[in-house]
């Protein structure tokens, strides 16, 4: 539990809030590429951080991220005609270029010169993944571009995907690093049908084999262990297996809001980058990043992965509250464990349930929350050490960002998780080498 103090630290991202101002010091995602696809396409409204911007591209191509409302009366610039290198109001005519200068003022006299004094806020962008990135923080601590996605596919390749979730990031954020819910809400069966299923899959269950993720038979309370990294932390969910091999799944976390889950197979899965990017205190956007040539293996028990990976831009969704996500109660007595089809609709539906901002004064954590309770402190402590003067360490773009992997699969005797997903990894030499030869 928290106190309700840090439960307010934790949640509330807005201007001057103390984990708005942390998130504020790191490049954030503000809008798939997609979303403002051509020079002069029309501009589109990107809520983030609790502050109203309007999004476009421009006749060279270049994106900007303005402040929503005009600065003459605060009319929203979402209404602006996307001409010429700028945005121009529709209400008196002026415009403003992604720079976020005023560079034409036609309702003032030609002589006037009040365009040069006037200026809206604009945030510096970088296209990346698919994804155009903002930095909102002050202009003199504007770090580097964490480079996550590296050289092995090229820029075109990548595409994003979000979903909207009407709750706090942090509740998102949190389930991605719950090992031991994959075991219950995400289940295929209800409890009592899966010795068949283990029967059917015991072909897994071997050292070194990545096994295609929660269909593995092992067991349903996971030991976590945990280990402090240059990014974050990483941790892995140890379970036993009906042969007696441990299986581990390791998940990355690196501050603030990014998390490597251990695939569906293989350590270079295709949904696996996970991003909650806060909207504002009661909405996120839960992000994934695939590209198009992501290899999938050919396998039929595959395809609704492959189905995944193909679907890009915006994903509509039509499980919400007030239909109760159609669950099926028929379907959670006999097929599945919840009734509510769709992974990420399941964790929609458990995390917006909590409320928009959970109360955690009110929670009793297990030994499986663990990484749930690192996860709150580190950004946690970051958020106060910031507010002491002392900036976040971990925004050097230098750093090996796209080396990170997790992975899942069952130990060899004596094999130690951490080494796992990391360059001493067998299997990632394997998948690197198989990468340069193509
Ligand atoms: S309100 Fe935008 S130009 Fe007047
Ligand atoms: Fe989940």
């Amino acid at each position: 539990m928290l106190t309700k103090e840090d439960n307010e630290i934790l949640c509330r991202v807005g201007p001057g809030t103390m984990m708005g101002n942390l998130l504020r010091r790191y490049w954030t995602p503000a809008l798939l590429s997609s979303e403002v696809p051509t020079p002069d396409s029309p501009p589109v409204r990107c809520r983030l951080l609790g502050e109203d911007l309007v999004a476009f591209r421009d006749t060279y191509g270049k994106v900007g991220l303005l402040d929503n409302y005009c600065p003459h009366r605060r009319v929203s610039l979402f209404f602006g005609r996307n001409e010429e290198c700028g945005l121009r109001c529709v209400y008196h005519g002026w415009k403003f270029d992604v720079s976020g200068a005023c560079v034409d003022m036609p309702s003032e006299p030609a002589e006037s010169n009040f365009k040069d004094k006037v200026r809206i806020t604009a945030y510096p962008t970088h296209e990346a993944g698919g994804v155009i990135w903002t930095y909102m923080g002050p202009e003199d601590k504007q770090p580097g571009f964490r480079n996550f996605f590296g050289d092995a596919f090229p820029e075109s390749e990548w595409r994003a995907t979000k979903i909207i979730s009407v709750c706090n990031w942090m509740q998102g954020l949190e389930g991605n690093i719950d090992s031991s819910h994959i075991d219950y809400l995400h289940s295929g069966r209800p409890p009592g049908v899966e010795v068949k299923e283990a029967a059917d899959q015991v072909w897994f269950d071997q050292p070194g084999y990545p096994p295609p993720g929660s269909r593995t038979p092992r067991s349903h309370s996971p030991t976590l262990e945990m280990e402090d990294t240059w990014y974050g932390f990483r941790y892995a969910g140890l379970r036993k297996t009906p042969n007696g091999y441990t299986n581990a799944r390791v998940t990355d976390i690196i501050l603030p809001f990014y998390t490597l889950v251990a695939p569906v197979y293989g350590p270079l899965g295709g949904d696996n980058f996970l991003v909650m990017v806060p909207i504002d205190d009661h909405s996120f956007w839960r992000l994934g990043f695939a590209t198009t040539s992501t290899p999938v293996p050919e396998d039929p028990r595959l395809a609704s992965l492959q189905a995944i990976i193909a679907q890009y831009g915006i994903k509509e969704r039509n499980q919400w509250a007030d239909n109760d996500y159609l669950i099926d109660r028929d379907a959670q007595k006999t097929s599945t464990y919840t009734g509510i089809s769709g992974i990420a609709q399941q964790d929609l539906a458990v995390t917006e349930s909590m409320g928009t901002i959970g109360d955690r004064t009110k929670e009793h954590l297990g030994t499986t929350d663990r990484a749930v309770i690192r996860m709150r402190q580190k950004l946690i402590n970051a958020a106060k050490d910031l507010a002491n003067g002392i900036e976040p360490a971990d925004v050097d773009p230098s750093l090996p960002w796209d080396r990170i992997r997790s992975a899942e699969r069952n130990l060899d005797e004596g094999e130690d998780w951490r080494m796992l997903g990391t360059e001493e990894d067998p299997l990632v030499r394997q998948l690197e080498t198989d990468e340069v030869h193509g």
